[in-house]
């Protein structure tokens, strides 16, 4: 496939080629484009036709539901049904931005969109160039993040450009995204809401505002993994090709137990990376990735630092265990997918 590339830049937004990939948008045809959380690829939602493609460049499951994107708040009610209060505050509080939310879809809604589900999920971004191009298509676009099925979310351009040119008809190459995690999924169609993906906007933020929110409890464990809410949270997901392990233990013997790990593994011939807070990077031996000082940090650093593992060719990676306060649940959910569950102790 013919793929028609557009550069961007956030800070001086080139209308015309912002015009040239919404028009394929309108024409029925996938487009990547970069959000605050994760690059996405899109399509119309509203087109069937169009959101098989979604889930054919994707290599995706069809019952894994999408997360339709829209410009304005309006347009939430041509999407959805009895929306309840708690709903509305979410939106008002945090639209545009990096949360979705889960509601009662009206009919327009094809199901290969929201994958067979009575509920859909939406979201309204606040990323320039996502808002622009949104707009400009003039109709809601269901967009994935913009990965191969199974692989660490896009967060940067190059990374849709090396995966993904030929499989979509156009991509917008507009730079970093800033949190690098994907939004967190709320789901508002029941009494009590509940997170069933965690993200950068937390649990505690949200509890603030609504009071009580509770987190899907099959998240914690991979055993319960089969009972996710969200379909997508069911699947093997932000895998290298590399082996992951996550160390736990105090500072101290994390990083001794690391280092008697990659000499190891040297020993067996094995390439080994290790992912760690910046202020440990010297401590360690073996191929190290900084994540940065802070919490923030490490999840916007995240799948680029697994990425980064993959180009060179590193063999088994060991992170350190972050804490689940705020966006550390978010960070820790998509690293324990990462590592496939599998945790050392120190
Ligand atoms: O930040 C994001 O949310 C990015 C950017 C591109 O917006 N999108 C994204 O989409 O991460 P995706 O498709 O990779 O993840 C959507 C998640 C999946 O786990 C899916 O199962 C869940 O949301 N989901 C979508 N619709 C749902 C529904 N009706 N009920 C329950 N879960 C739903
Ligand atoms: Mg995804």
């Amino acid at each position: 496939m013919n793929t028609i590339i557009s550069k961007i830049d956030i800070n001086d937004i080139d209308k015309n080629e912002i015009k040239k990939q919404s028009k394929l948008l309108a024409e029925g045809k996938t487009v990547i484009f970069p959000t605050e959380t994760v690059y996405g690829l899109g399509a119309n939602a509203l087109d069937e036709d169009a959101v098989k493609k979604i889930y054919e460049a994707k290599g995706r499951p069809s019952d894994n539901p999408l997360i339709v994107h829209i410009y304005n708040k309006e347009e939430v009610y041509n999407l959805a049904k009895n929306i309840n209060e708690k709903a509305e505050i979410i939106m008002d509080k945090f639209w545009p931005g990096p949360i979705t939310v889960i509601l009662n879809k009206k009919d327009i809604v094809p199901y290969r969109t929201s994958g067979g589900l009575e509920t859909v999920a939406v979201r309204m971004p606040s990323h320039l160039i996502a808002r622009e191009i949104i707009k400009e298509a003039g109709v809601p676009i269901a967009a994935p993040s913009a990965n191969i099925s199974g692989r660490p979310s896009p967060t940067k351009a190059d990374h849709v450009y090396e995966e993904m040119k030929g499989r979509v008809s156009g991509i917008v190459l507009g730079g970093d995204c800033n949190f690098g995690l994907e939004s967190t999924v709320l789901d508002v169609t029941t009494e009590t809401p509940m997170i069933l993906r965690p993200g950068s906007i937390t649990k505690e933020e949200l509890e603030d505002i609504i009071g009580t929110v509770l987190i899907d409890p099959s998240l914690e464990k991979k055993e319960d993994n089969k009972k996710a809410k969200a379909p997508g949270m069911k699947y093997t997901h932000y895998s290298p090709d590399a082996d992951v392990y996550i160390v736990y233990g105090n500072r101290e013997d994390t990083i001794k137990k690391i280092n008697s790990l990659v000499v190891e593994n040297n020993e067996k011939g094995l390439k080994t990376g290790v992912m760690c807070l910046e202020q440990n990077k010297d401590s360690y031996n073996g191929t190290v990735v900084s994540l940065g000082n802070t919490l923030e940090e490490v999840g916007s650093n995240l799948f680029d630092a697994l990425r980064q593992m993959d180009k060179m060719n590193i063999d088994i990676v060991y992170s350190e265990e972050f804490s689940t306060s705020g966006v550390g649940q978010a960070i820790m959910n998509r690293l324990l997918k990462s590592a496939g569950y599998k945790i050392i102790k120190a």
